[in-house]
Formats: C-alpha cells, structure tokens, sequence
C-alpha cells in the first residue's frame, strides 16, 4: 500500500476550511476529517451534563467517560458520543463558544490528539482545524492557512444561518467570532498560529470555486 497522504487545513472560524477541505478531500478521493466536531462533541457534553466548559477541572474529570466516536455514513463523517449521534446537536450556536473553551484545556488536546493522528495513519486525508499543520500532522504534504476578514467571516456565517431559517445577530456573530479568534490564538496550549511550511491564502475577497481552485493548483504541484 503506498504511504497516506495528509493535506492540513487551519484557520479561524468561517474562513472556508470545511467547504474547501470537503470539495479537494473529494477531488483527491481522500477522506474529509474534520476536527472542530470533536471539540464539540466534549463542549457537548460538558454543557449537557451541567458542568462549565470554561472549568477546566470539571471538564477533565469527564473525560474518562467520554467516548468519542468517528464514523463515515455515505462518505460523510457522524460523531458519535458514547455511542450516540450527535452530529446535529454539536452544531448549535451555543456549541461553538463551548469548544473553543474545552479546547483550550491541555487534558481536553492531549485526548484528541490520538484520535486525529490515527485516521491519518491508515487513510489518506484533508484535515481541518487549528492546529493541524503545526501539532497534529506536522508532516503534512500540503499545509495551508485559511483565513478571511473578520467582517466576511462573520457575514458567511449569518447567510447559513439564514438558510435554514435561523435569524442571528450580525453584531452578535461578529463579537463571538471575534472572541473565538482571540481564545483560539492566544491560549497557552496548540494555539490557532500559521505554520511556517504552510501556503497562507486570505480569501475574504475570493469566491469558493477560486478557493478551492487555488488550493487545488498548490496540491497538485506538490505530490
Ligand atoms: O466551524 P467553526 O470554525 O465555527 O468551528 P470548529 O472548526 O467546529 O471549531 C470549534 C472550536 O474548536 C474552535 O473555535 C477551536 O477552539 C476548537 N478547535 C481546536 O482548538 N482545534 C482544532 N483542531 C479544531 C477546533
Ligand atoms: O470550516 P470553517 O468554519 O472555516 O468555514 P466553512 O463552514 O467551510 O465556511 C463558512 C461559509 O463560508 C460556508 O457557507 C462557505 O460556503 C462560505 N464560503 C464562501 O462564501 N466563500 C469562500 N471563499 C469560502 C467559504
Ligand atoms: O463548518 P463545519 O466544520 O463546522 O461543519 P459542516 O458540518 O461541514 O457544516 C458546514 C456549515 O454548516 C458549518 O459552518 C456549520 O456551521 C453549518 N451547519 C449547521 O449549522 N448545522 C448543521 N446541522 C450542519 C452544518
């Protein structure tokens, strides 16, 4: 079997990083992992059971009994907590600020440090989250950073949000994106920080199919 191939995908929130990584994860027929999902999942969990996801104490104390669960239905990836599908429920707004306060917990990282590492030991994958390129899978063949204003970010987010009828705050969404970015880049532990090997794109003022394109070209020049 030849040796998998990794493709890292990192960047702040609503950048594109799951769109993209989803589109070139199918061009390459490579698997699409997405690791924001997994700190839900723990946010999830936490806020589920009552406990702070901000209390790093507590939250620590669950993780014996937290087990996470990757799986493929049709090609696209479920998260099972304990055996159950959450992938719906980790997408509540409210999820996201949860995350990113779990996974600033040193204990919360080093549990999902593995997980990650295993898919890509046996399949070849585009992995997106924050620290990919830098902790995760250093070794990546292609690094990229993904990012975009605060302001477009926060606009792509309102129109999703949008389409499936949900009305948010576009000052709302804007504060917490922002927060999230200063949380995610400045805790002591794999902060959100560009990899020095990886190819920076800002697409704040380019289209998906431009994205995805680019990163496409910069792939196929390398392996
Ligand atoms: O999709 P969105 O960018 O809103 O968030 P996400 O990728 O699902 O990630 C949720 C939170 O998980 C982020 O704000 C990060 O705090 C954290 N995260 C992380 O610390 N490391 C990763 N590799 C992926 C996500
Ligand atoms: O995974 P991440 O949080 O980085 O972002 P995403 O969920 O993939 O993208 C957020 C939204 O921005 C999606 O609805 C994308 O379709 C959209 N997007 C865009 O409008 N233009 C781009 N150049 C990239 C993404
Ligand atoms: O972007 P992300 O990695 O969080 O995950 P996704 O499942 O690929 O979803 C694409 C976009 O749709 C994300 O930005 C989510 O915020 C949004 N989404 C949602 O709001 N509700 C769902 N059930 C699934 C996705």
């Amino acid at each position: 079997m030849n040796r998998p191939i990794a493709i890292a995908i990192d960047g702040p929130a609503a950048a594109g990083k799951s769109t993209v990584a989803r589109r070139l994860a199918a061009e390459l027929g490579f698997l699409y992992v997405d690791t924001g999902a997994l700190y839900r999942a723990i946010g999830y969990c936490a806020h589920s059971r009552g406990v702070d996801p901000g209390d790093s104490a507590g939250v620590e104390k669950l993780l014996p009994d937290i087990h996470i669960a990757i799986k493929y239905v049709g090609g696209v990836q479920r998260i099972l907590l304990g055996g159950k599908d959450v992938s719906e429920e980790i997408r509540l707004p409210e999820m996201s600020m949860a995350a990113s306060k779990v996974s600033a917990i040193p204990a919360v990282r080093a549990y999902l440090l593995e997980l990650q590492r295993d898919f890509a030991r046996t399949e070849s994958v585009v992995m997106d989250g924050r620290d990919i390129g830098t902790v995760v899978l250093p070794g990546a063949a292609v690094k990229f950073f993904l990012t975009a204003s605060p302001e477009e970010r926060a606009r792509r987010r309102m129109l999703e949000f949008a389409q499936k009828g949900r009305k948010v705050d576009y000052n709302a969404l804007l504060a917490e994106i922002r927060e999230r970015d200063y949380n995610d880049s400045h805790r002591a532990i794999a902060p959100l920080v560009q990899a020095p090997d990886a190819v920076r794109i800002d697409n704040t003022a380019m289209t998906l199919e431009e994205t995805v394109a680019a990163m496409k070209h910069r792939v196929e020049g390398k392996l």
